[in-house]
């Protein structure tokens, strides 16, 4: 198996017969995944699309090519899950060194902000270079895409003509509802289908992360293999067997322990988005009812000299979740040199992963001391196969812990909140009631 979970650094924080108990609701809430009865069980769909979109890879694939063919840029408008997923993939293997050039385009994020200024440097960035949109929004009428589509629509006519600029865009969206597929249809735009039953953050594995994977050059294929070979792993009803039922229990018994925030840790920089798209997928999914397992991360080495005194000595309440890479695809051997004035010789012959490796371990056993507990998911090495793995063992993993906390893991009404407010502030028709009583309440 490509993953694992060492909890050894839990077992001083609580007992074994704790996750006995704990087991037992993890196996209900599986149990609800597959028998489909629990709450939000329209939004199953993501279970499956590991296997049912290897079908559709050829033609992605297809897709990718003639964009890396024809492009120096691929725009990737979107927020939340309709973007997160394929950046988080796409980051882990980019060289971010690495300057664009055709036959293998930088990719770039757009509608994830409101910043006027980002939008002005990415217009500035495209200009003299061939690019291609993807724009991706299931409900087609998030203002924030919504917005930035406008502007690079515009641009991308006033370059490539309205007939040149429809063939350079893509659009992922719901196949009926939203304005997204009335404008592709209206401009004929190719357009690729989230199915109704797959949520944003749940969406990696369909044409919302794949097509941006692909054009970066991943091997999508492997990847939904790897997710695939997870799938069956995390089926069954053992936990120690499964390791999302597991984690889902650990954490949990953590969590009603009084530590509510967990800090997923990686010692390489290139998993930092895997975090920023693990932040999404458990905020979005746990945090609801007044409940949930506040989730944070952290860089190290980097932040261990910033967030790092923190976790060790302040506030109890955290737990770590460290994801461990055993082998790192390129390495550097740390020599002797004759003056030694670094003081540095006492590294001869080590290679730089095998010393972050023992920063691992020095910084678990730290924080461990200073009594916050850690989780450890070890990973043979980063593939497009194991990060498909990784991906699926943290969406079932949210799942079975969202069940097991009570809430509905698939929905997001906190989401709505401050839309509903930006509509009325900034004047939409419908919201003029609304628009009176902020109003009020800015003004006093
Ligand atoms: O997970 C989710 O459902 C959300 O994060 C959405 O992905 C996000 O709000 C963007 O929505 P949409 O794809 O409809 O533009």
């Amino acid at each position: 198996m490509s993953l694992s979970i060492n909890y050894k650094n839990t077992l001083n924080f609580l007992n074994e017969y704790e996750l006995d108990y704990m087991k037992e609701l993890a196996y209900s809430s599986n149990d609800k995944l597959k028998n489909k009865n629990g709450a939000g069980n329209d939004f199953l769909g993501w279970m499956g699309l590991p296997q049912e979109m290897l079908k559709l890879t050829d033609n992605i694939n297809v897709l990718a090519k003639e964009i890396r063919e024809n492009s120096e840029v691929l725009v990737v408008i979107g927020i939340g899950g309709s973007y997160l997923g394929s950046r988080a993939v796409i980051e882990s293997f980019i060289n971010p060194f690495d300057i664009s050039k055709k036959g293998s385009p930088t990719i770039v994020y757009a509608g994830h902000n409101i910043s006027g200024h980002y939008h002005k440097q990415l217009l500035e960035f495209l200009e003299g270079k061939d690019f291609y949109i993807n724009v991706i929004s299931k409900s087609g009428t998030t203002t924030e895409p919504a917005m930035a589509f406008r502007l690079l629509k515009e641009y991308a006519e006033k370059r490539y003509g309205a007939d040149g600029a429809s063939k350079r865009i893509i659009a992922t969206t719901d196949e009926k509802r939203g304005a997204l597929i009335t404008l592709s249809k209206e401009n004929s735009y190719r357009t690729y289908v989230i199915a109704d039953d797959v949520g944003g953050r749940f969406s990696v594995f369909s044409p919302v992360g794949l097509i941006p994977i692909a054009v970066a050059g991943i091997d999508i294929k492997a990847m939904l293999e790897g997710a695939n070979a997870m799938c069956s792993i995390i089926e069954e009803n053992d936990i120690t067997k499964n390791p999302a039922i597991l984690y889902a229990c650990l954490r949990n018994c953590l969590y009603n322990k009084g530590l509510t925030t967990e800090v997923l840790v990686n010692y390489i920089p290139r998993l930092s988005y895997i975090s920023e798209w693990w932040k999404q997928l458990y905020g979005e999914s746990e945090g609801k009812d007044q409940k949930g397992i506040f989730p944070a991360s952290a860089n190290f080495s980097t932040d261990l000299h910033s967030l790092g005194q923190y976790i060790q000595d302040g506030r109890r309440n955290i737990f770590e979740t460290v994801i461990r890479v055993a082998k790192e695809n390129n390495d550097i051997i740390i020599k002797k040199q004759e003056s030694d004035l670094d003081g540095l010789n006492y590294l001869d012959g080590k290679s730089m992963h095998e010393i972050n490796t023992n920063a691992l371990l020095a910084t678990v056993m730290a924080h461990v001391d200073g009594n916050v507990p850690n989780i450890i998911i070890d990973i043979d090495e980063i593939s497009a196969y194991t990060i498909g793995s990784l991906i699926y063992f943290f969406e079932k993993g949210c799942a079975i812990s969202g069940y097991i906390l009570g809430v509905n893991p698939f929905d997001q009404p906190g989401v709505e909140a401050y839309k509903k407010n930006m509509f009325a502030l900034l004047g939409k028709k419908g919201f003029e009631e609304q628009n009176k009583i902020l109003k009020d309440r800015i003004n006093n």
